[in-house]
């Protein structure tokens, strides 16, 4: 009885582990970054906005419910990106900055900055409530190496920063939750789409160049994505046919086009020291959506989880029943990605070619320097 029951042991025990590697493919094991800081929105948003009176959370069921955890205010069926890049790199998930302020969380390994619903702009997304800024965003950077200062000397504190990874993903909301609601922004009225664009990059070389003096040296940029062809998108107009808007994606691409030159433009200044590179979800998302088969996925226009057109008219509301198949879907809720999609995403940012990630990927951001 014993020696049975130790072999069904040890061999459950082997098949979690191997489990365990099929998920993370083998990389568990590769430490590259001291820590990683994550500035977003609801995309990578792990939980900030729980503390904060906003529409934008995802503290409820149905969402989490693909995870051991459950709700934990993140925007997904399951992980996301952030979550499936620290097991990458064999770190503990982050801990979101509201939670380091309002428990003893371990930060030595990084911290979530991200709020839903937050923009480049301070106005974006105010209709929805709070929300964390992202300049709000690097002033919370500013107090967590301040927390850090307390258990590092400055040199330790600088070689940690050089060495940590910073995750931005930061614009949809200036789109779909600004530029694209005439009703209650105005900035479609004093700007054309190029002057937008522009504008909003001049600011978010602003805050990039903010957390660059703070002391982080590796930046990965994330594109914004084809925000014509999530649901809340297209579930939008008199008669809609379930096809991606174009206009919505043009508007986007003039945002990405110069994110791409900004990203050449501050790696030559800073050659030698830094690195920014750019992540093509934009192109990425647009292949999953164009050829779902090829990556195992079968749903592109509609919403796992939602009410309405596309279930993408009322995003997931508490206690919905979302579709059982979530891993065939490509939008969880009229807004947000299947954890599915964010995990070749991840993989692609980790260890794609150049078309995924310029000028380099993030194992290769790891080692240099
Ligand atoms: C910090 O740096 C000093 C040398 O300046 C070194 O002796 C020490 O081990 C370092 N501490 C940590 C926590 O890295
Ligand atoms: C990374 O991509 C290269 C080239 O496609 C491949 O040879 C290598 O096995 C990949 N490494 C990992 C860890 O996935
Ligand atoms: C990602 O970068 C690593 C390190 O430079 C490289 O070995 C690998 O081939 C790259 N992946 C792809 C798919 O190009």
């Amino acid at each position: 009885m014993v020696p049975l029951l130790s072999i069904v042991f040890w061999s459950l025990l082997l098949i979690s582990v191997s489990a365990n590697d099929v998920s993370t493919a083998g990389l568990s094991s590769f430490s590259p970054f001291s820590a990683m800081f994550v500035f977003g929105d609801s995309l990578v948003d792990n939980g900030n906005n729980n503390y904060l009176v906003s529409l934008a959370k995802a503290n409820y069921v149905p969402y989490g419910i693909d995870t051991s955890w459950g709700p934990t205010g993140r925007f997904s069926n399951g992980k996301m990106l952030v979550d499936l890049l620290g097991e990458f790199f064999g770190h503990p998930y982050l801990p979101s900055f509201a939670a380091t302020q309002n428990q003893d969380k371990d930060i030595t390994w990084g911290v979530n900055y991200a709020s839903a619903a937050a923009g480049i702009f301070d106005e974006t997304g105010r209709h929805l409530g709070q929300r964390i800024t992202f300049n709000g965003q690097v002033q919370n950077f500013q107090t967590t190496i301040n927390q850090l200062k307390a258990t590092m000397n400055d040199m330790n504190l600088s070689q940690y920063l050089a060495n940590s990874l910073a995750l931005v993903n930061h614009g949809s909301n200036d789109y779909i939750n600004n530029y694209l609601l005439p009703g209650l922004y105005s900035s479609s009225f004093l700007y054309d789409p190029t002057t937008y664009a522009d504008i909003l990059i001049k600011q978010y070389k602003t805050q990039i160049l903010s957390l660059h003096d703070l002391g982080l040296r590796k930046f990965l940029l994330a594109a914004v994505g084809p925000l014509g062809c999530i649901p809340n998108q297209i579930s939008r107009g008199f008669f809609p046919t379930g096809a991606c808007k174009d206009e919505v994606n043009t508007m986007v691409i003039l945002f990405n086009d110069r994110l791409k030159s900004l990203v050449d433009e501050l790696n030559t200044q800073y050659s030698g020291s830094s690195i920014f590179v750019y992540g093509n979800t934009f192109a990425a998302l647009m292949e999953i959506i164009q050829d779902p088969t090829t990556h195992g996925l079968v749903t592109t226009n509609r919403a796992c989880c939602g009410i309405g057109r596309f279930q993408g008219s009322i995003s997931c509301l508490p206690f919905s029943i979302p579709c059982s198949n979530r891993d065939q879907y490509v939008f969880w809720d009229a807004f947000h990605p299947s954890e599915a999609v964010d995990r070749i995403l991840a993989l692609r940012a980790f260890n794609g070619s150049t078309s995924d990630v310029h000028p380099v990927n993030v194992s290769q951001m790891a080692i240099m320097f």
